[in-house]
């Protein structure tokens, strides 16, 4: 059966998404150029399942993820469970070249030209079988970027049909603020690394001017968004499970977060997984937390996020104790 699960809405968009969305990198097999076998075929389609079956409509990819595997999967997946192109919204990134390609020596680097822009979308919509995607994200700042260029290949683009709305991934305040004076189109979304352990989206605002942690480099990107109404979605929002089951090796911090965050799930009756989404869900820039897992039974866990809202006590206890030290 369906549940419903609450949204949000993406300004300067029509898009209503689901509060959790997929990630879907890992679904793609290995990083090596080793064929999707059945087994990745059943694991994709199990997971799109459990995702769509608890409201998920929101579909994170990128076009380096598992050489392209990821989006390969996915779109056979898709296809075999005969859901509607129109039912989901596709996100995909693109912006990273990877070591050895196209030739043997070439570094990883990044590319934001007209020309490598273009060529990556029409790759990713071909692997997705789709006509166009509903947002596409620069994947990683590029050094090298040229603005104007960024803006004639999002005009391109747009007026093909092939990406409705835009946006940036890992990207600070300033850097989006470059983007935007020379993009026409809103850049509607920020896509960054954030969980309890790793903070530093939210800590750059609350240790402004606090000795010795006076800077740090987001410079204000958190608030940023949040004035210019640009989403904020966060990568790896369970630390790739270290908040609910740390290394052996885990510093002490690790270990105390992923202790308060079993107490209080038990607490309230809910899951590990559930009770750390909900420190993100607790936010109100809003964040959109982009789950991982490839298991349908931590997918379904994390899922019932959606039903928990944290008191201000407790999203700051948990808050401190990752940190290990309190807020000034
Ligand atoms: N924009 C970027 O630069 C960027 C970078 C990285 C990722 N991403 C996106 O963010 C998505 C999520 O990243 P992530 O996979 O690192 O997120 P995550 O949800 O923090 O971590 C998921 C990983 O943790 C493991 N895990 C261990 N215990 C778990 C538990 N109890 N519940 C859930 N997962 C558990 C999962 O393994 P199992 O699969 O075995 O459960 C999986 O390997 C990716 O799929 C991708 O779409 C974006």
């Amino acid at each position: 059966m369906l549940c419903r699960m609450k949204t949000y809405s993406v300004a300067h968009t029509a898009l209503k998404i689901s509060r959790l969305a997929y990630g879907c990198m890992r679904l793609g097999g290995t990083w090596d150029d080793a064929p999707l076998t059945p087994t990745d075929r059943a694991r994709a389609r199990r997971a799109i399942e459990t995702a769509l079956s608890h409201g998920i409509n929101f579909f994170d990819h990128a076009d380096i993820y598992y050489r392209g595997k990821t989006e390969i999967v996915f779109a056979d997946a898709l296809r075999e469970l005969g859901v509607p192109r129109a039912s989901v919204i596709l996100q995909s990134k693109c912006g990273i070249r990877l070591a050895d390609t196209p030739a043997p020596g070439a570094p990883t680097r990044f590319d934001f030209s007209y020309a490598y822009i273009l060529d990556a979308v029409q790759h990713i919509l071909e692997r997705l079988q789709t006509e166009y995607l509903d947002l596409l994200l620069l994947h990683r700042p590029d050094a090298l970027v040229e603005p104007e260029e960024v803006a004639r290949a999002f005009d391109a683009l747009h007026q093909r049909g092939m990406v409705r709305h835009f946006g940036v991934s890992n990207h600070t305040a300033a850097q989006i603020q470059l983007l935007q004076k020379f993009v026409s189109q809103p850049i509607v979304t920020n896509q960054v690394q954030v969980n309890l352990l790793h903070a530093d989206l939210i800590d750059d605002g609350l240790f402004f001017n606090v000795t010795p942690r006076g800077y740090t480099g987001l410079s204000g990107t958190l608030d940023y968004c949040r004035a210019n109404d640009i989403l904020i979605q966060a990568w790896a929002p369970l630390a790739g499970g270290a908040l609910i089951e740390p290394a052996p090796a885990a510093s002490e911090r690790a270990r105390a977060v992923a202790a308060l965050i079993a107490d209080i799930a038990h607490a309230r009756n809910t899951t590990r997984e559930a009770l750390a989404l909900a420190w993100l869900l607790k936010h109100p820039a809003p964040i959109q937390p982009i789950l991982g897992t490839t298991q349908p039974e931590r997918l379904a866990a994390c899922c019932r996020a959606d039903k928990v809202t944290l008191s201000r006590e407790e999203w700051y206890l948990l808050l401190q104790t990752a940190r290990g030290a309190s807020v000034p």
